[in-house]
């Protein structure tokens, strides 16, 4: 059984982590106001309640700086569409500080209510956040965002605020040593609990009191 099991060298690590977080552009302001864009793929939410916004990015990037300077940032995720795609590569593009990714790959601006950075129409679902923390290590930045408001093209959702899979289309993004490939998920897996155990019941019973219908 071993014998089917691979080491892999130190240099094919990151992409055998394949693939990485759901494709965004998140978007900041510098203390201009000028409009700034770019993609990642590292943002992940990593508390449930409230929610908070985790990503890395690099620590001398617009991104980094703006969301430094300013305190804010807008998460924005794309359906898993070429077109949408195509312009989370533009945005991934290294403009000179000032320019305005947006403009540069034809994304339309909607303003936020709580935050100055803008959504952006074509993205089907947007998170303003405030940072809480950043930290510094190696050569990236963590950041770590309380979302303040978060708002979805209004036929995606169910009543109760329930993602339709098939219209949302969430994508995640290969990395970066994939270049140019996304995975999208149009349909969610149900996975049954083959356990009878007391921690089986007890499990699903807290999970459902804490989270239904808040
Ligand atoms: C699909 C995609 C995902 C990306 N994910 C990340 C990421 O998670 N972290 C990061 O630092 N850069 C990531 N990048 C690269 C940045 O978007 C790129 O360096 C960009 O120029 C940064 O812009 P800024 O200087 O305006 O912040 C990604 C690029 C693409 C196309």
């Amino acid at each position: 059984m071993q014998d089917d099991l691979v080491y892999q060298p130190e240099k094919y690590w990151d992409r055998l982590w394949a693939p990485g977080g759901h494709a965004a552009i998140v978007t900041t302001v510098d203390e201009a106001g000028r409009v700034n864009a770019a993609a990642y793929a590292t943002a992940v939410r990593i508390v449930h309640n409230p929610v908070q916004i985790a990503f890395t990015t690099s620590q001398t990037g617009h991104t980094g700086n703006n969301l430094k300077a300013t305190g804010q940032f807008v998460v924005n995720l794309p359906p898993f569409d070429r077109e949408i795609l195509e312009k989370v590569r533009i945005v991934g593009l290294p403009f000179a500080q000032g320019v305005n990714e947006l403009e540069k790959a034809g994304l339309t601006e909607v303003p936020s209510t709580t935050v100055k950075p803008p959504r952006i129409l074509e993205c089907t679902r947007h998170f303003e956040c405030e940072v809480v923390w950043t930290k510094d290590w190696l050569y990236r930045t963590m950041v770590v965002g309380s979302v303040l408001a978060a708002s979805v093209h209004k036929t995606l959702v169910d009543a109760k605020g329930y993602i339709i899979w098939d219209k949302v289309k969430p994508v995640a993004f290969c990395g970066a040593p994939y270049v140019n490939q996304f995975v999208g998920t149009t349909e969610p897996m149900a996975v049954g609990m083959p356990y009878d155990g007391p921690e089986a019941d007890a499990g699903e019973k807290s999970t459902r009191s804490y989270f239904e219908d808040m």
